[in-house]
C-alpha cells in the first residue's frame, strides 16, 4: 500500500481546468518526481495534497486513510510536510530559530517529552548543510540557502512525506548535487519525497519514479529511463521555449 495515493483529482479555476483526473502514488522510502512545463498544475496538485486547495473532484489518501476532508494543519500533524515555490519562512528569524520553532511545535503536537528541540535543530542544520549561516536572519540569505532552511524546517516536524516545490532553484550545481544526495539519504530513512523540480538532471538522478503533468493532465509516468525515452514528454517540453529546449538536451 502506497503512503500517498491521489485519485482522480480535478481542480477548476473559473473556466480553466488546472487539473483533470490526476492520480499518482508515492511509496514510503522513495523519491518520486513530478515534472511538467510551467502552468502544468504541479503546485496546484501540491496544494490539493497538503490541504490548501479543495479539489472539485477526487480524493487524497495518506497512510491508507482518506484525508480529503482534513485541514492542512490536520494533514501536517499526520506527517505530511511541504515547502513552497515562493519561500515561506520566518524572514526575520535566524536559520537556526526557524528550524527550532518547527522542532518545538512538533514536540508539543506529539506530546513527546523525550524530544530535545535545540539538539534536533543542530542535527538538522548539519543534515541540510547550513551550519555556516545558522545565525543569519533568513531574509539576508540568498534564495538557495533560504530554501534549505525551509527544507530543514519541514524536516524538523519529522514528516513521513515531504512535498518539495522547486527546492533547487537558486542553488548552484554543487549545492544541487548535495541536495540530491540528501533527498536520497532521507528516503533511506523511510521518508517519502515528492519532488517538483525544473532541474530535470537532478530529477533523473534521484527519482525512482517520475510523473509528468501537462496542461493539468498526467502525460506519462515511469522510471527515469522510461520518461527520458517518452516521445510525448519530449514534445511537451519542446513546446515551451528556450529553457525547456535546454532541458530536452538532458532528456534526449
Ligand atoms: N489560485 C488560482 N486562481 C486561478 N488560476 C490559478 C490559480 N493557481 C493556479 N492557477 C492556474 O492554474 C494553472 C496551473 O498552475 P500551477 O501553479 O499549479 O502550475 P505549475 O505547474 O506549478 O507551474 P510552474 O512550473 O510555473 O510553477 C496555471 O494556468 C495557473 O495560472
Ligand atoms: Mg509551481
Amino acid at each position: 500500500m502506497a503512503l500517498l495515493e491521489v485519485r482522480g483529482v480535478g481542480v477548476r479555476f473559473g473556466g480553466l481546468a488546472a487539473l483533470t483526473d490526476v492520480g499518482l502514488t508515492v511509496e514510503a522510502g522513495t523519491v518520486v518526481g513530478l515534472i511538467g512545463p510551467n502552468g502544468a498544475g504541479k503546485t496546484t496538485l501540491f496544494n490539493v495534497i497538503s490541504g490548501l486547495q479543495q479539489p472539485n473532484s477526487g480524493r487524497v489518501l495518506f497512510d491508507d486513510r482518506d484525508v480529503s476532508q482534513l485541514s492542512a494543519h490536520q494533514r501536517a500533524r499526520l506527517g505530511l510536510a511541504r515547502t513552497f515555490q515562493r519561500l515561506e519562512t520566518f524572514a526575520s528569524l535566524s536559520a537556526r530559530d526557524n528550524i527550532l520553532v518547527a522542532a518545538e511545535i512538533r514536540k508539543r503536537w506529539a506530546k513527546d517529552r523525550q524530544a530535545d528541540p535545540p539538539r534536533e535543530a543542530e542535527e538538522i542544520i548539519d543534515l541540510v548543510g547550513i551550519r555556516s549561516v545558522a545565525d543569519t536572519p533568513v531574509d539576508s540569505l540568498p534564495t538557495g540557502l533560504a530554501r534549505l532552511v525551509e527544507l530543514g524546517r519541514a524536516l524538523a516536524v519529522r514528516p513521513r512525506l515531504v512535498l518539495l516545490d522547486e527546492p533547487s532553484s537558486g542553488l548552484d550545481e554543487t549545492e544541487s548535487e548535495d541536495l540530491g544526495r540528501l533527498l536520497v539519504r532521507l528516503a533511506g530513512t523511510g521518508v517519502a519525497v515528492l519532488l517538483v523540480e525544473h532541474d530535470v538532471e537532478l530529477v533523473m538522478q534521484v527519482c525512482e519514479r517520475i510523473f509528468v503533468l501537462d496542461f493539468g493532465k498526467l502525460l506519462a509516468s515511469g522510471t527515469p529511463g522510461e520518461i527520458q525515452g517518452n516521445a510525448a514528454v519530449q514534445a511537451a517540453y519542446l513546446g515551451v521555449g528556450e529553457e525547456a529546449g535546454e532541458e530536452i538536451g538532458v532528456l534526449s
